[in-house]
Formats: structure tokens, C-alpha cells, sequence
């Protein structure tokens, strides 16, 4: 396990995060999005989307829970799970989503932690207040190791 920890002052900084993570990405790749109401998941969601070449909008899957998405090179699994409970999240069959040809982004990830698998990038967005946020950022096993290694040799803290 490792951490990293993303200052961003203001929207771009996330952003750039989010493009960030979207240019290493390949099948497999699983973003467990945290914070609170408000924080940017959703907004992340969108900025990584894009990044990975998906056309059009992208909206928090609340009330649809997944939405499958092709991006250019690959397809991206869009998760909001707040009004799921386990037992129904259970039975959604997740893992053909994890462990498939795409990339999952699950909102509210802490919520279904029983359903995830191991190797994972957990991203915590705290709302700092204005546009300043917080994103503690926890990589279990491989590729994610590397990645938080990367993001603190290009500046990102570690508490
Ligand atoms: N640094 C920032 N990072 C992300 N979003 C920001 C930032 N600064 C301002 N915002 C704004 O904050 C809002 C974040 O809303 P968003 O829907 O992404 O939150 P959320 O975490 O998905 O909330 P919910 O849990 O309700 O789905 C957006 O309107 C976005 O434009
Ligand atoms: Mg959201």
C-alpha cells in the first residue's frame, strides 16, 4: 500500500489529475471514488472520462447505478452506488465490470468495500472549502504502487 496526496487549488487541479490517471489506464484499472456530497466525484468522473476519449456527457449514474461508456481506446464503467445497498450491489454481478475490458469508476466505493477487489486506487476528495480540495489517494497492489510513486516524484505530498 502506498499514498499520495493531490493539493488541488482549484478544479484544473483536479482535473489534471484525473488526465493524469486516464493516460495510464488499461483493462482492469479500478477508481474507488470517497468524500462527501459535493466533493467532485462526479466532476473527476467526468474530467477522466473525457480524458479517455468518451464522447458526449457524462452524468452521475445515480439513479441507472452503472453506465458503460466507450472511449477511444477503452470502455469506461461508470459506478454511483450511494443508493445501493450490499445485498442489491451483490447481486449486479460487479466484478464482470471489474475484472473486464475496460476501466470502473465507482462513486461511494467505501459503501460496497466488501465487493471490491483488493487491487485498487482509492481517491478521498475532501471539500477544503471554494474550489480547494484534498485528494488522499491510497494504491493497493499493482499497477498502483508505480502510479503513487509517480505522482509523488511529480510533486503530489504524501500526507
Ligand atoms: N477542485 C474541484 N474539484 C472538483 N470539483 C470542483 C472543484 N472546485 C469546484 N468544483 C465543483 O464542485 C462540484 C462537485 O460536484 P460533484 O457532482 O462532482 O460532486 P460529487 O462528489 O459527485 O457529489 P455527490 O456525492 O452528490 O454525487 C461541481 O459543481 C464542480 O464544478
Ligand atoms: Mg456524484
Amino acid at each position: 500500500m502506498k499514498q499520495a496526496v493531490w493539493h488541488a487549488a482549484s478544479e484544473a487541479d483536479t482535473i489534471a489529475l484525473a488526465e493524469l490517471l486516464a493516460s495510464w489506464a488499461k483493462p482492469g484499472v479500478l477508481l474507488a471514488l470517497d468524500g462527501d456530497l459535493g466533493a467532485g466525484k462526479t466532476r473527476f468522473s467526468q474530467a477522466f472520462a473525457k480524458a479517455l476519449g468518451v464522447p458526449g456527457v457524462v452524468n452521475s449514474p445515480t439513479f441507472t447505478i452503472i453506465k458503460e461508456y466507450t472511449g477511444e481506446h477503452l470502455p469506461l464503467y461508470h459506478m454511483d452506488v450511494y443508493r445501493l445497498s450490499l445485498e442489491e450491489s451483490d447481486a449486479l454481478g460487479l466484478d464482470e465490470y471489474f475484472f473486464g475490458e475496460g476501466v470502473t469508476i465507482v462513486e461511494w466505493a467505501s459503501l460496497i468495500q466488501e465487493l471490491l477487489p483488493a487491487d485498487r486506487l482509492e481517491l478521498y476528495i475532501e471539500h477544503l472549502g471554494g474550489e480547494a480540495r484534498r485528494i488522499a489517494i491510497t494504491g493497493i497492489g499493482a499497477p498502483y504502487l508505480d502510479w503513487c510513486d509517480q505522482l509523488v516524484k511529480m510533486g503530489a505530498g504524501t500526507e
